[in-house]
């Protein structure tokens, strides 16, 4: 059976992943100069397949710490030891390291399986700074902490200004970030390098689309790819979401099947769930939806609130703010949807007069 090339929701590496040359030679430099990183995105824009793939193409040695399953201090110090358990493979080393810090554990192995039962105070300092000394310490959605324990956050900070080797933080609650990293208050300001992520360029896209395809030997249409990157707008995620479904039905011998018939199968999939979120939406912020859909920049024009019946600026400002708390619009200059498959299941909507 031939493998879908195109994969979506989990880590790219290797020939899966697409250009990103530029940010992974700026990776590469900073940490050959232990500078500490930040990679800010939205979501799923690629940074944690991005600073895998710099680490790992460049034989740069790191621990990974998906600090979303955090909840306290003795959680992060099991999170760090688990992954660097890992990297060790050899359990006489990993026990020798676990006797020099003030740490109960019980260790199993196949596979090896660390868990914390009592830390002292200054374990985790004593961790990071050994374990920092070879390693680069990937903390990934590491604003997840600082939602749930400020202090740990506090307390990271002062350790990980002392490592040896870079420390690399990644995240997607812009605001946060922001205000953890660049604003002169916060508490990661002037950390290290900012880097922000944006969409992966068109012509790589391209490239890449047209690569897989013609491997398994399909020929896609330059239109038909011009098509795929206008629909997804060259964000990482929905690109490959489209080509894997678009990929699917080609392969099964619908040679002619459109990418718009593609789109219309995936927002059908999906509706149930769009449906809900919309339907627990106030009329307010429906209609500010709505209007974003219509991918307008200029969303408080006064045609625009007419349109969409929106009663003054200040109704749309209010509905805005209330979307983008709750993850669904985003402000990046423009405000813009998040799920840009949601986005098209609006319009349509919309086109529909269906509202
Ligand atoms: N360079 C790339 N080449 C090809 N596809 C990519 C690339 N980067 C990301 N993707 C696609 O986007 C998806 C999400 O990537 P990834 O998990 O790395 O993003 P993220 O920004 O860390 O997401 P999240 O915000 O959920 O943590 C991948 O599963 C893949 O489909
Ligand atoms: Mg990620």
């Amino acid at each position: 059976m031939v493998e879908n090339p195109f994969i979506f929701g989990k880590v790219v590496r290797g020939e899966h992943f697409c250009d990103r040359e530029h940010e992974m030679e700026q990776i590469k430099k900073m940490v050959g100069s232990r500078q500490h990183i930040v990679v800010i995105s939205p979501r799923r824009y690629g940074k944690t397949s991005l600073v895998i793939n710099a680490l790992e193409r460049n034989r740069i040695p790191y621990v990974y710490v998906d600090c979303s399953l955090v909840e306290d201090e003795k959680g992060l110090i099991g999170v760090v030891i688990n992954d660097y358990a890992k990297k060790l493979d050899n359990l006489a080393i990993l026990e020798k390291f676990l006797k020099r810090f003030d740490i109960s554990v019980s260790v199993t192995i196949h596979p090896v399986n660390v868990t914390i039962s009592q830390i002292g105070t200054d374990s985790l300092k004593n961790i990071l700074m050994e374990v920092g000394k070879n390693y680069v310490i990937v903390f990934d959605e590491f604003q997840d902490i600082y939602e749930k324990d400020k202090r740990l956050v506090n307390k990271i900070r002062s350790i990980v200004q002392f490592l040896e080797k870079s420390v690399v933080m990644l995240g997607s609650k812009r605001h946060l970030l922001n205000s953890m990293f660049l604003k002169p208050r916060g508490i990661f300001y002037n950390f290290g390098y900012a880097l922000h992520l944006g969409k992966i360029e068109k012509a790589e896209f391209s490239k890449f689309i047209a690569r897989w395809f013609r491997k398994n030997g399909i020929e896609l249409k330059k239109e038909e790819i011009d098509e795929v990157l206008d629909i997804s707008e060259c964000h990482p995620f929905f690109t490959q979401y489209l080509c894997h479904f678009l990929f699917e039905k080609r392969l099964s011998g619908k040679k002619e099947v459109e990418v718009k018939e593609v789109l219309n199968d995936i927002l059908e999939m999906n509706s149930v769930f769009y449906d809900e979120t919309y339907r627990s939406l106030p009329l307010g912020q429906r209609k500010a939806l709505h209007l974003l859909s219509y991918g307008k920049k200029e969303v408080y024009s006064a045609e625009l609130l007419k349109r969409f019946d929106i009663t003054s600026s200040q109704a749309l400002q209010k509905a805005l703010k209330s979307l983008i708390k709750k993850e669904i619009v985003d402000k990046n200059g423009n405000y813009y949807i998040l799920d840009i498959f949601f986005k098209h299941w609006l319009y349509q909507k919309v086109l529909n007069q269906m509202v």
